[in-house]
């Protein structure tokens, strides 16, 4: 995915942190839109810009939306095919999110939040040829790959985001049922923002 401002890869590299201090400020759909392109988007090759272990693509992306122009506040699953948003569910979901984190009540101030997961159980069976634990190993590290992309997405447009995979497990299953899809655990949450620094 292209830069938009024109930073180089060192540039962003070396602008690269974690946010979790954030402004009350919306985002445009676009901005949106970008972070999903750079996160779960269709490369070239018709491939995402993640990698994935035999191309699985095992993880979704649902967006919790709050103060985003043009999108009413609710819960969208990202399609990287159409790179569109399908509608899953309405309104304010933040402080809910906020609750299955362990320490990051701030993200409520956070104008959308992207949901990684994925049905571990499912990743446990998928390689046949390797231990159970290499399929769960892999939906990890390629939630870590995505996670990259939005730091570096997140630098590049000189907004904030911070990969949160410290979760309260039952809190996270409560309060993303009929959120995520059926049969996913929470893996982790990039909320997407302006810095208060800024
Ligand atoms: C695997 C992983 C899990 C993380 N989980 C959390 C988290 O639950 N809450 C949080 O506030 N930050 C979390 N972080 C962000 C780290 O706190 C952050 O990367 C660290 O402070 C270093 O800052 P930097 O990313 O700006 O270098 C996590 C980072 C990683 C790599």
């Amino acid at each position: 995915m292209a830069s938009t401002t024109g930073h180089g890869l060192q540039d962003l590299l070396a602008g690269r942190l974690s946010v979790k201090s954030y402004v009350e400020r919306g985002l445009t759909g676009e901005t949106l839109m970008s972070a999903l392109g750079s996160v779960a988007g269709t490369t070239a090759n018709g491939h995402r810009t993640a990698p994935s272990a035999r191309e699985s693509y095992p993880i979704a992306v649902t967006v919790v939306a709050a103060r985003v122009d043009g999108v009413e506040a609710g819960g969208y699953r990202y399609d990287s095919g159409s790179h569109a948003l399908e509608p899953v569910t309405s309104g304010d979901l933040r402080a809910k999110l906020a609750s299955a984190t362990l320490d990051a009540g701030w993200v409520t101030k956070c104008p959308a939040l992207l949901l990684l997961s994925a049905d571990l159980r499912a990743a446990r069976t998928r390689f046949t040829d390797q231990p159970p634990e290499h399929g769960e190993r892999f939906v990890w590290l390629e939630a870590g790959c995505m996670a990259q992309n939005a730091y570096l997405w997140a630098a590049d447009q000189g907004l904030g985001t911070v990969l949160i995979a410290g979760l309260d497990e039952v809190r996270a299953e409560q309060v993303t049922s009929g959120l995520i899809p059926a049969g996913h655990d929470l893996l982790a949450i990039l909320p997407l923002g302006s810095r208060a620094e800024d």
